[in-house]
């Protein structure tokens, strides 16, 4: 067993207290955030074992583990000061918005021999978890193109996020780059597909809508794509293609991840509402094998401080496809998210730090899921040009 740290206490880290809370795996939780009443607020929803007045606080404090749920650009430099101080690190998405950032956990995991996770949702994304089962029996043939979509449109629910997220300069960070946040949509594809990402070719779209957001000039990160698209070239051949749009019409509600998965004997097809299994032959609909049942009712006082439009991808269970055998037994009757990958990730760390044992997505793996977004945005800022990924391989065995 082990003790916890919470380090920001903003929309998304609920969830996870919640599911560690229920965990035995998991000892006192802590937790901390810039806006003390917030982490005061998470404390006393989740019945905590009590704030801590900084981050620097919590990594002096005696905490095994620290769980990071501040903005999604600020993780790496967080990451590093953790493991350096000897905690485990669960990190929310996207792993860091550099490649130096990235190394520096590498390095600092490979030095310290701690857990390091990054919680990817999509890895248990039904369509994900199939495609991998299918994989690994060889039903593909061999694969050799897929597809993974982050479709979320900045209208449903996002400009409400990121006025509670960036306070009175929220345009600034609204205009996040999509392409640095690229996680869903290579990782749904990467964690069934055991290959990885050496080159690309992306292109952004530049925003019209000319509200602030997406504006060079106000946007903290120079950026002015809203949508963006990329071509990655993989190892051992193929290739995979993947979107990241911020105005789309599209039901993000209905699903905000959609991936595709063609290999020379068959192929998978997701739509919003429907999912397909094909070969030479015909199609199978197995949409109702990959449907996650919805478990939280939108109005559960743990989802007040969650932009409504949001409330959806919060409230999502386990799908038929989804083995729960291994998680524990408190987990069986609260809430899930994000197609039900929520548990798995809670668990998947909590295994990971009690035993010793590399996590599904450690370090090397959550590298490979965010290194290719950061270089295919310098490509679309360059016109398409494609440009080599660098690797950091495989996890060392431990
Ligand atoms: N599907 C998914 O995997 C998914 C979904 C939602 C959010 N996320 C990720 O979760 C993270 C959190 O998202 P959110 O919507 O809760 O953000 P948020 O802006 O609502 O909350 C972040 C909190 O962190 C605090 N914070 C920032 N820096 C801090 C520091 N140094 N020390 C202590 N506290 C600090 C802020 O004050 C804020 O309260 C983001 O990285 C986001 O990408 C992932």
């Amino acid at each position: 067993m082990f003790s916890l740290g919470i380090v920001g206490a903003g929309q998304f880290a609920g969830q996870f207290a919640r599911l560690w809370r229920l965990h035995p795996g998991v000892g006192d939780i802590l937790a901390t955030d810039l806006m003390g009443e917030r982490a005061a607020r998470l404390v006393a929803e989740y019945d905590l074992a009590g704030t801590v007045p900084s981050y620097e606080a919590m990594l002096d404090s005696d905490v095994d583990a620290v769980a990071i749920f501040t903005q999604r650009w600020t993780h790496g430099p967080l990451v590093v000061k953790a493991l350096r101080a000897g905690k485990h690190v669960y990190s929310a998405v996207p792993m860091a918005v550099t490649q130096q950032e990235i190394a520096a956990i590498i390095d600092a995991v490979g030095d310290t021999g701690l857990t390091y996770m990054m919680g990817e949702t999509s890895y248990y994304h039904p369509a994900t978890v199939h495609a991998r089962d299918q994989i690994a029996k060889g039903a593909f043939g061999r694969l050799f193109y897929a597809e993974g979509d982050y479709v979320h449109d900045m209208d449903l629910g996002f400009y409400d996020a990121y006025r509670y997220s960036g306070g009175e300069n929220w345009k600034a960070t609204a205009s996040y780059p999509p392409l640095l946040y690229p996680t869903h949509s290579i990782g749904g594809v990467l964690g069934a597909w055991q290959t990885h990402a050496t080159s690309v070719s992306a292109i952004g779209v530049i925003d019209e809508r000319g509200d602030g957001v997406f504006d060079r000039s106000v946007s903290q990160f120079g950026n002015d794509f809203s949508n963006a698209t990329a071509l990655f070239e993989v190892d051992g051949g193929g290739a995979f293609r993947t979107n990241e749009f911020r105005r789309v019409g599209y039901p993000s509600h209905i699903r905000e991840s959609r991936f595709r998965f063609f290999g020379t004997d068959a192929s998978l097809e997701q739509l919003a509402t429907v999912s397909l299994w094909q070969d030479k032959n015909g199609v199978e609909d197995i949409t109702a094998h990959l449907l996650p049942l919805t478990t939280l009712d939108a109005d559960d006082p743990s989802l007040a401080h969650v932009a409504p439009a949001l409330r959806d991808s919060f409230t999502s269970g386990s799908a038929p496809v989804h083995d729960r055998s291994r998680l524990p037994a408190e987990f069986a009757t609260t809430s899930n998210g994000h197609e039900g990958s929520h548990h798995f990730l809670a668990d998947d760390f909590v295994t990971a730090v009690n035993t010793g044992s590399l996590p599904p997505v450690h370090a090397w793996a959550a590298a490979r899921y965010t290194l290719p977004g950061i270089v295919a945005h310098e490509s679309a800022l360059n016109g398409g040009t494609r440009l080599v990924i660098p690797d950091f391989g495989d996890a060392p065995s431990r």
